[in-house]
């Protein structure tokens, strides 16, 4: 019979001439190398408008050449994180390092949903060092997320599902408890997303007031739990802020803990960019009380400075994760032994099947530079947040909105003669203008009602001088703008 490998039939999308894939691979890499070293030159931000034409350009089956230039006409518009004036949301600005990884594990081509393999073993021995900072014991589960958003949304479904005995997964929500739970107003968007996801509606979050440092109100909390037992619902999962979104406040997360274990309801803490104080001695004590947790939402590729994306979810009682997410359909079966073996698999711990290599770039982020190396960017950019605190509390034409002691600094331009209602617009203005014209790029919030220029410093790269030239720049473009007002 004739076989089709003794005819020229055989495809394939290796390279022809490995030689020369050497010569192409490593001329991309000194172009990339070229690109890393200069982060700190030129703009914080190009817009994509100068990116168009190469997008027109580029024709499906254009070959390996267009497929590189394309690569290489990429290259200047990032969205500007990897510049030490990148001060907008919380993003951090990743390292060099991250490429080895990000190599070995594009040549792995590993699929991390599961099965035995030494990928996976990274994965736990993350997970395993994770409970082992945060204090939570080695009993946990956990899983390399693509951020705090899905984090936080395996946690809650947890949380929920545990609360009506693990059967929504099966028979939904119909004969379930009316299920509510509780956070701060300054929680992040993402629980209202999670909430909605799971079913229950972002009603059934309930945003408890603050006190006076923007922290969850203790007393509140009680209160509401009280009325909504009395009212037949079923508190299901107390959420924590460790570092909010807008401030960089800290919810007393020993206090809450207290009370969620009091009331016997799942404590979630949602430690996004904030984890990464646990590794500092100089401020690991803001997070007192983290392990009283049942579970953590937190990002690698935040403050951690780890490449994105890499996000971390860390859960109490592993028995809890595997009943929320864990079946076996036959295709995924525990062989024993072999491939199909070395269960549980990540796929029992998250929505997920099959997912990339992310652990790796956490792991050889953790072995080179390790917690005391990271910890010294978390102070230093601490550091710098308070230095632009103070300084912007010194200049009359500056008010400072919000300082809460971390690495989110939020204040306006308020040149005299300017009225109130003007602010805003010219506020905004000033930000846009940074970003436009690439010094720096800061975002805007509002604190209390008032747009505020805020400044996040999740960035090793950033020094003193960046904030010097950020102040000095709002300055110089927001007193031109009022001028022309
Ligand atoms: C406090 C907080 N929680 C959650 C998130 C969501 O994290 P991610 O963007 O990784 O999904 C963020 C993002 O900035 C955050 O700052």
């Amino acid at each position: 019979m004739h076989h089709p490998a003794d005819t020229d039939m055989t495809h394939t999308l290796d390279p022809d001439d490995w030689q020369a894939f050497r010569e192409r691979a490593r001329s991309m890499l000194e172009d990339v190398l070229d690109y890393m070293e200069g982060y700190r030159e030129g703009p914080v931000w190009n817009d994509p408008a100068g990116f168009q034409s190469a997008l027109e350009n580029a024709e499906a089956g254009a070959g390996a050449e267009a497929s590189d230039a394309a690569l290489r006409a990429l290259l200047p518009y990032g969205v500007g994180n990897t510049h030490p004036r990148f001060f907008g949301w919380v993003h951090g600005a990743g390292t060099p390092a991250g490429l080895m990884a990000e190599m070995t594990a594009s040549a792995l081509n590993a699929n991390c949903g599961g099965r035995k393999h030494a990928a996976i073993r990274i994965e736990r021995d993350i997970i395993d060092y994770s409970l082992r900072t945060f204090g939570l014991p080695d009993t946990g589960s956990g899983l390399i997320t693509s951020g705090t958003s899905m984090a936080t949304f395996i946690a809650l479904k947890t949380a929920r599902d545990k609360a009506a005995n693990f059967s929504i997964g099966e028979t939904g929500l119909n004969n379930a408890p009316d299920l509510v739970g509780y956070a701060s107003s300054g929680i992040h968007a993402c629980f209202d997303r999670a909430f909605d996801m799971l079913g229950l509606g972002r009603v059934a979050l309930r945003k408890l007031p603050q006190d006076e440092n923007h922290r969850m109100c203790p007393e509140a909390l009680k209160k509401a739990i009280a009325e909504d037992r009395a009212a037949g619902k079923t508190p299901f999962a107390i959420c924590a802020t460790a570092g909010s979104v807008n401030r960089g406040a800290i919810d007393d997360l020993r206090a809450i803990g207290e009370i969620a274990q009091s009331e016997r309801i799942w404590y979630h803490v949602d430690a996004a960019f904030a984890a990464a104080l646990q590794l500092s001695d100089t401020h690991r004590s803001k997070l007192d009380g983290i392990e009283l947790s049942d579970s953590i939402g937190f990002d690698f590729h935040k403050w951690l400075q780890v490449n994105y994306d890499a996000g971390c979810v860390l859960i109490r009682d592993r028995e809890d994760q595997l009943r929320a997410f864990s079946d076996r359909p036959d295709y995924l079966a525990d062989a024993g032994r072999g491939l199909g073996s070395d269960m549980p698999w990540p796929v029992d711990f998250g929505p997920e099947l099959s997912r990339g290599f992310r652990a790796l770039k956490v792991w050889t982020q953790m072995i080179e530079f390790g917690p005391e190396k990271l910890a010294q960017i978390v102070d230093q950019n601490i550091e710098q947040a308070a230095y632009l605190a103070e300084r912007v509390s010194a200049l009359p034409e500056f008010d400072l909105l919000s300082y809460a002691g971390l690495n989110i600094c939020c204040f306006r331009y308020t040149p005299e003669g300017t009225p109130d209602d003007a602010l805003d617009t010219l506020n905004n203005d000033i930000v846009i203008a940074l970003q436009e014209q690439g010094i720096a790029a800061p975002s805007t919030t509002r604190i209390d009602g008032k747009l505020a220029i805020r400044v996040n410093i999740t960035n090793h790269r950033t020094q003193m001088s960046d904030i010097d030239i950020l102040i000095e720049a709002v300055a110089e473009i927001g007193a031109g703008m009022a001028a022309e007002a």
